[in-house]
């Protein structure tokens, strides 16, 4: 088989494609990377993958190249590449999704099935299949198999699925996907069988219900700050109610990352198109209260520290979420340049981020070593929950600071204890402050 588009979605579908004893070739027309994962080297930061990269390549199972020309025709093909956000409108760019699709239909044969995995908009598939028809001269096999992975644990998910879903317009290519998938169905793995355009639908709303649901408990973090309530404790206490559920209901400075900013604005954009603007319009809401924790954090600390200008404030991680170095559309990241637009001298510390971050926003001040970004500061935000910040400790790290004061963007330090370490800390929803 084969596997268009190395980014995160590709990498990780080709390597655990390979897992699954499936020979596959990937495919980028990014020469670096092409090169950097056939020496075994992935660009990006998820755990276990590099490791499954260099078992693939020696039992060589997995081949890299940048030319879509195969000694055979694949038997499959994934398309994997980027459907980044295009301009304001908050639209899909599927420049790339229709390029792979027409340059791949010189290198397919009528028998190969060719799979979508990018998210895009709901009927991209169709015209997909009519185009692809048009350069290769005959009929093409296309299915849509939304994936699901998060950042982080990506090849966990992708071979222990919750459900895989196939949206097909003939059996032979479901079939052909049944097989591939063979190894993990057989492991009792629910299937969602589905016309194409659910399939393109099942990835959006799953995406926009998980966004919902981030910022439904932040609009109650929101709430508890004008009552004196407290959202951490309200979420727990909703979250036993089994039709609700407990996952998803941490409030903080909100969701970022390559997906749910960009796939709530996309969706909302394909709906005005299609005259349905008004059933996801609540979306734009969603996206609104996720931006709007973004600018309470700089509130709260221009609110604390009387002024922003020249005060030293100390950003804890930079990356959207813990285990990962993906700085796309980061909460910590977005709050970091806001206080230093409004004057603030912004430290960064992250695990992992900094190598990512390069020489981008220049006026942040990078330290790598903890201790050494926290002397002085008059400020800690805590933007990322790594462990080794929720590890920290309240009194040692308290003799390095200037101010002990820290906002605790996501919920994750024991307040007892760094309240007793006298610290003051302020948390998001929640009426806890010393
Ligand atoms: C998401 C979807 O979970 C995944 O199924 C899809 O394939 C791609 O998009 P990912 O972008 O890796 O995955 O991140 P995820 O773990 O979903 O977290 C998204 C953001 O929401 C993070 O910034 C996280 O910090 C935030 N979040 C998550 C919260 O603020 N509160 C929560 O309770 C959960």
């Amino acid at each position: 088989m084969c596997v268009v588009g190395l980014g995160y979605l590709g990498a990780t579908h080709a390597l655990a494609m390979a897992k699954l004893g499936h020979e596959v070739v990937g495919i980028d027309i990014d020469s670096t990377k092409v090169e950097s994962m056939n020496a075994g080297k992935i660009s990006f930061h998820e755990p276990g993958l590099e490791v499954a990269l260099r078992e693939a390549l020696s039992e060589k199972l997995v081949r890299f190249q940048t030319s879509f020309e195969m000694t055979e025709p694949a038997e499959v093909v994934f398309i994997c590449v980027g459907t980044p956000q295009t301009g304001s409108g908050g639209s899909a760019d599927m420049s790339f999704v229709f390029a792979a699709g027409e340059t791949l239909s010189k290198a397919v044969s009528p028998e190969t099935v060719v799979v979508g995995k990018s998210t895009v908009p709901v009927g991209t598939a169709a015209a997909l299949r009519n185009r692809m028809s048009k350069v290769a001269g005959f009929p093409i096999h296309l299915a849509w198999n939304p994936e699901f992975l998060r950042e982080g644990t990506a090849l966990e998910d992708s071979l222990k699925p919750d459900r895989i879903v196939i949206g097909s317009w003939d059996d032979y290519s479901s079939h052909k996907l049944k097989d591939v998938y063979k190894p993990i169905l057989d492991e009792g793995t629910p299937l969602v069988e589905v016309d194409v355009p659910t399939a393109e639908l099942v990835k959006v709303a799953a995406n926009a219900f998980l966004a919902t649901k981030v910022s439904f408990i932040n609009a109650m973090a929101e709430i508890a700050e004008v009552t004196g309530a407290d959202a951490v404790e309200l979420a727990k206490a909703i979250g036993y109610d089994e039709r609700i559920g407990n996952e998803f209901l941490r409030n903080g400075i909100g969701f970022g990352g390559g997906c749910l900013p960009k796939d709530i604005r996309a969706f909302v954009a394909r709906a005005e198109e299609l005259g349905a603007g008004e059933a996801v319009s609540f979306l734009k809401d969603v996206d609104a209260i996720n931006r709007r924790r973004r600018a309470r954090v700089v509130t709260l600390a221009a609110q604390e520290l009387g002024e922003l200008k020249n005060k030293k404030v100390l950003m804890l991680g930079l990356s959207f979420k813990p285990d990962s170095d993906d700085m796309r559309d980061s909460p910590a990241l977005d709050i970091a340049l806001q206080l230093d637009q409004a004057g603030a001298q912004v430290t960064v510390h992250d695990p992992v981020a900094l190598g990512e971050l390069g020489d981008k926003h220049p006026a942040l001040i990078r330290e790598q070593i903890l201790s050494a970004a926290a002397k002085g500061q008059d400020l800690v935000i805590l933007g990322t929950e790594w462990s080794e910040y929720r590890a920290l400790d309240p009194t040692a790290f308290g003799k390095l600071v200037a101010n002990k004061l820290i906002i605790d963007g996501r919920n994750v330090l024991d307040v007892a204890a760094w309240q007793a370490a006298g610290w003051r800390l302020i948390a998001l929803g929640r009426n806890v402050h010393n």
